[in-house]
């Protein structure tokens, strides 16, 4: 099966004053093309620092990472952006909306840093917010939006260059329980037709629609479980 993830044993270490903490330590993960993985644990237990691994926002120490079949250790900055801003769709707690832009502008940032010099840009852009329900709300500024509303922006702006991966750090941390369900239900939606995601968690909800689930501990995969399997709750919360 094609892996769209690849890491072999994976560290990443942070001096802290005299101390080291090892927020990753040997994490081994593949992810194939479909999957819908749920990443959970306790707080500090590495799934961001993960995250900005796999999102190739930061690198690992040691291991090895390979992102649709390309080691990304080798690679120097400027390929990593060009590969993050067309494999890969981030999508973070807090929005990172630009301020002083619309949504709309918000969402054509890929594509213009992509320098794409496809035709319709616009269109496809807007295409993609009504679909996601902001149709009327293309030209309102984040702060004009609701959670909900701004996390949808953030999600068009992250799939508007049709990556082949999606990832999210608790996409749903800011968001009531209402809204936080209809992100989760979108995600299903996507995952649906195809989409390849990986969403940290602490809600069950998530979790459960999930087929995959890693639960993390001190910086490695404590153990994992399928939809299958129908394991889940308590032994997944055990903090
Ligand atoms: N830049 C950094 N400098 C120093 N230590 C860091 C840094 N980033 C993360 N850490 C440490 O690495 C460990 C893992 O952090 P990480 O943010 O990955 O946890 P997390 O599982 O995402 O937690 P949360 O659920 O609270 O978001 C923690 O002990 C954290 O303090
Ligand atoms: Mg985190």
């Amino acid at each position: 099966m094609f892996h769209v993830i690849a890491t072999d044993s994976l560290c990443r270490r942070f001096q802290v004053g005299d101390t080291i903490v090892r927020a990753l330590d040997d994490v081994s993960l593949t992810v194939t093309q479909g999957d819908f993985v749920a990443v959970m644990g306790p707080s500090g237990s590495g799934k961001s620092t993960l995250m900005n691994i796999l999102g190739c926002l930061d690198r690992a120490d040691d291991g090895s990472y390979r992102l649709l079949d390309q080691s990304v250790a080798s690679m120097d900055d400027v390929s990593l952006s060009s590969l993050r801003n067309r494999y890969i769709g981030f999508v973070f707690q807090g929005f990172h909306l630009l301020p002083r832009l619309t949504a709309l502008e918000n969402v054509l940032l890929p594509l213009r840093f992509a320098k794409d010099a496809r035709t319709g840009q616009v269109q496809r852009a807007s295409d993609l917010m009504g679909r996601l329900g902001l149709g009327d709300r293309m030209h309102h500024r984040p702060n004009q939006l609701s959670g909900g509303q701004r996390q949808r922006a953030a999600i068009a702006r992250a799939l508007v260059m049709e990556p082949p991966l999606l990832l999210a750090d608790e996409p749903t941390g800011n968001l009531d329980s209402r809204t936080s369900g209809e992100i989760m239900d979108l995600f299903v939606e996507l995952n649906d037709e195809g989409q390849t995601i990986l969403v940290v968690t602490h809600e069950d909800e998530i979790a459960m629609k999930s087929h995959r689930v890693i639960l993390m501990r001190d910086g490695r995969i404590e153990r994992e479980s399928s939809r299958r399997e129908r394991v889940l709750p308590e032994a997944m919360h055990a903090n």
